[in-house]
């Protein structure tokens, strides 16, 4: 949390993204006969599994199991996980009628009540964390930023190049702006809800954003973000020493080497860094005043161990030119991962 704060560490802290998963014999063990999305809504199962790489790796963080499509779910809207593919719509949202049947679903109906497994989930985590002396540890939060949500949504599925998503915007913007609005309530209140409950740190995943020109990211998917992200600026969270500090907010989105500035600008404390672009470069152009988390490139964690240690020095090195750095990965632990890398990778950088 200091470092998110944007006080340098002695020893940089790490955790990964995608750590609670596929990669983990333990996790594959857990989810036999349960469904991606009803696993998420087990609260003894989500943080049993959120637990899960803490014990392992010693990573410095936990990020809350769930999915960005939960509060889609939650919210009534046909949406589910298939494994190897990702989140898949009933119904894709392609025309302003779509929008308007959508969005008459009133994201207020998504109160305690309905939010209720997710809370349990957390405040089982964060009381665990502490019974298996990972107290201060912080659970990091998640949500999907609106414009990856609405991307599944329009696209009714994973796509290359969101292209049906990117049409709308500029063929119909009052739909599309009606949309995002609705997604910004509805993903911004799951995010509330984690933290209300106990998460510490906030990440919103624009995974997506990369597939948009700087222009289009500005006009048709930030405000939308920045609306997300008034859901959780005004709590806190107690610190032993210092009274209250705000949530720290990370923002990340894959291929996003353009859109830095902008994905700040939203309001975010910490930008997420991609595998793409240098730590150094893209705090340069953060203007060495931001806070960075990245970016360990997910192929490299199955090379040859000398290749995997040079190219972590090297994101560490880079990572010197920004005010404090939280290393990870670039994207998240592919499913093939040997999970005893990671574990050694934890070893190596707290021992630096
Ligand atoms: O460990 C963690 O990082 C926390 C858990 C987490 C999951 N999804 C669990 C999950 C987080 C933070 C997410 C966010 C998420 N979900 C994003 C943003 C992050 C990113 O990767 O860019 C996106 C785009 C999704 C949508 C989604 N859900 C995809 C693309 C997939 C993968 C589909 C597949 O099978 O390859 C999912 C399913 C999913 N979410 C899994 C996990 C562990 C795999 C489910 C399984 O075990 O079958």
């Amino acid at each position: 949390m200091r470092a998110y704060q944007g006080a340098r560490q002695q020893t940089t802290p790490v955790w990964f993204m995608r750590q609670a998963g596929r990669s983990l014999p333990e996790y594959r063990e857990l989810r036999v006969g349960t469904r991606m999305l009803d696993a998420c809504l087990n609260p003894e199962l989500a943080s049993e599994i959120t637990l899960q790489p803490v014990r392992r790796h010693g990573v410095d963080a936990a990020i809350f199991f769930s999915d960005i499509v939960i509060p889609l779910r939650l919210a009534g809207v046909d949406v589910d996980i298939v494994a190897g593919k990702g989140p898949v719509l009933g119904k894709p949202i392609r025309t302003a009628a779509d929008v308007a049947e959508l969005t008459s679903i009133d994201p207020a109906s998504l109160d305690a009540t309905v939010f209720a497994p997710i809370a349990e989930a957390v405040r089982r985590t964060v009381t665990e964390l502490e019974t298996i002396g990972a107290g201060d540890t912080p659970l990091i939060g998640f949500a999907g930023a609106p414009f990856t949500l609405a991307a599944y949504l329009v696209e009714g599925g994973p796509s290359k190049d969101h292209i049906r998503a990117r049409t709308l915007m500029h063929a119909d913007p009052a739909a599309w702006a009606a949309l995002m609005d609705w997604t910004a309530d509805v993903t911004g209140a799951f995010l509330r809800a984690q933290v209300l409950a106990g998460a510490s740190a906030a990440q919103l995943f624009d995974s997506w954003a990369g597939a948009l020109s700087l222009d289009d990211y500005e006009q048709y998917a930030a405000p939308a973000s920045a609306r997300a992200l008034t859901h959780v600026r005004d709590l806190a969270y107690p610190v032993a020493a210092a009274g209250v500090r705000s949530v720290p907010i990370v923002h990340f989105g894959v291929g996003t080497g353009e859109l830095l500035t902008a994905m700040h600008d939203v309001g975010a404390d910490v930008v997420g860094i991609d595998y793409r672009i240098p730590l150094d470069e893209a705090s340069r152009r953060l203007g060495h005043t931001v806070p960075v988390q990245g970016n360990i490139d997910p192929a490299i964690l199955d090379a040859p161990w000398p290749v995997l240690e040079a190219h972590v020095l090297d994101v560490l090195e880079r990572g010197k030119s920004a005010p404090s750095h939280v290393l990870n990965l670039g994207h998240g632990v592919p499913p093939e991962t040997d999970p005893a890398v990671l574990t050694r990778l934890v070893e190596f950088v707290h021992g630096i």
